[in-house]
């Protein structure tokens, strides 16, 4: 249960918010770090915490596609598919990802350390082509960079490519 485990978490988020249900989506995020996805259990006692319905967690967690509705991999690589990316080569990135990986976006490695995702803008349109992984960005893409990170990643857990993290800031006004 996340009001157990995350008793001050969970306190110190809804302090920030005038109205409780604004903050679904910090909360959504605690029940994703916890689990590596947002589980049906996590969505009812966000519900519960928060005053609103199942359904309306749900539509937010169906909305976003930072939030996961099933279980990935280690690394969730996530693959920007939108124009400004699109006209540098994410196609490129994405095929030359299924092949090195040996599956297609939507699905899990079967050493469960992968799973690879297609999603729209990540607003580094600039320096595409690019993805995410995890709460990590990498740009300027190319075929031998993506095979150094996965072999990093496969490695160290990490790799100095990594332009990130943008998402999910520490908060720096106390
Ligand atoms: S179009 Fe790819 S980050 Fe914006």
């Amino acid at each position: 249960m996340l009001r157990e485990k995350y008793k001050a978490e969970i306190d110190e988020i809804l302090s920030r918010y005038p109205l409780r249900r604004s903050a679904l989506l910090p909360l959504l995020y605690l029940a994703q770090k916890e689990e590596g996805y947002v589980t049906e259990a996590a969505m009812k006692e966000i519900a519960s915490i928060l005053k609103i319905t199942p359904p309306q967690v749900y539509e937010t967690v169906t909305f976003y596609t930072m939030l996961n509705l099933r279980p990935v991999g280690k690394f969730h690589i996530q693959v920007c598919k939108s124009l400004m990316c699109a006209l540098v080569g994410s196609d490129t990135l994405l095929g030359w990802l299924e092949v090195r990986l040996g599956i297609k976006p939507g699905n899990t490695t079967k050493d469960g350390l992968f799973t690879l995702s297609k999603v729209e803008c990540l607003a580094a349109c600039g320096t595409g082509p690019m993805m995410q992984i995890n709460d990590d960005y990498y740009e300027r893409l190319t075929e031998e960079k993506v095979d150094r990170i996965l072999a990093d990643l496969k490695r160290d857990g990490t790799s100095s490519l990594k332009s990130g993290p943008f998402m999910w800031p520490e908060r720096t006004d106390g």
